[in-house]
């Protein structure tokens, strides 16, 4: 039929418009002429000096930060509004640092994902065996997919880094959230934790159609797993495809400052490629 059309990756609409966004903090401009597009399925690596707003404008995105100009459309809508809920997650390095006294198991934490205004005082938690079924369900895959099943019951408490920073991914999972936020999820990982994890969420991506925005320090780690990668200080400074990511000299450049010997970031240089503009 003529109105079925092929759906085409260029008529896909994005799930993230943001435009002209200006963001102030306590009276001082934080994020400037901010224009940024994501897409469906796409893994992004938010990188940037400290202070320079990733977390800021990650806190935008979810509509925590009210911008100062400028507009940011997600699924079609404001941030925080009815069309939002459930499809974004959201991890940050301090969501796994649960105070001692909380005593929780990796299956009680993650079904806490699934607890919502809907179904907090619903019938089906008053009837466990009914439509329960399906959230548990939700709950045991998103256990599965961080692989986390030998431990489902071991208290959150005495998890490593790693695993702790798996079950609140795992969390986020178990809403069936479709685009998930993650601000400098790796910190305090060793390098086989951070490995896998950075696998796991490029497995997302592949298999289960997610969308990343990933805020790391560990450039070379991120640089490994990103598609795209964004440098961010106060304004984007470069957007593009990883394998075009700035080497430290033109990073500076873009800057506007010369390299010192301690840069903020951990950049491995990588030969500078031509065709970035
Ligand atoms: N709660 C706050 N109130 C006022 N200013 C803040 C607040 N949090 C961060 N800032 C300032 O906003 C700027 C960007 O911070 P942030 O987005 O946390 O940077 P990043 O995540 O890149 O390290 C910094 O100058 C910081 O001092
Ligand atoms: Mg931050």
């Amino acid at each position: 039929m003529q109105s079925e059309t092929i759906e085409d990756e260029c008529c896909v609409p994005p799930i993230l418009v943001v435009n002209d966004l200006t963001v102030t903090r306590s009276g001082k401009v934080v994020l400037k002429d901010i224009d940024l597009t994501i897409h469906k399925g796409e893994f992004i690596g938010l990188v940037g000096p400290n202070g320079s707003g990733k977390s800021t404008l990650l806190l935008s995105i979810l509509g925590v930060l009210k911008p100062h100009k400028g507009k940011i459309i997600i699924y079609d809508s404001e941030p925080n509004t009815r069309n939002f809920f459930g499809r974004i997650g959201w991890v940050s390095q301090a969501a796994s640092y649960l105070p001692r006294q909380v005593k929780l198991t990796v299956k009680e934490l993650v079904e806490l994902g699934t607890v919502s205004g809907k179904n907090l005082f619903s019938f089906s938690s008053l009837f466990p065996f009914s439509s329960n079924v399906g959230r548990r369900n939700k709950v045991f895959q998103a256990i599965k997919m961080v692989g986390l099943e030998d431990v489902i019951d071991v208290d959150v408490s005495r998890l490593s880094g790693g695993q702790r920073q798996r079950a609140v991914i795992a969390r986020a999972l178990a809403t069936e959230a479709e685009f998930i936020l993650l601000d400098e999820p790796l910190v305090g990982m060793d390098r086989e934790a951070r490995n896998s994890l950075l696998k796991l969420l490029d497995n997302l991506c592949h298999e289960s159609g997610k969308t990343i925005l990933m805020v790391s320090h560990d450039l070379t780690a991120i640089r490994q797993t990103a598609h795209r990668m964004i440098f961010l200080e106060e304004k984007i400074r470069f957007d593009g495809p990883t394998n075009l990511f700035p080497d430290l000299e033109t990073l500076a450049d873009l800057r506007g400052i010369s390299p010192t010997h301690e840069s903020p970031i951990h950049i491995n240089p990588i030969p500078w490629n031509e065709e970035v503009k």
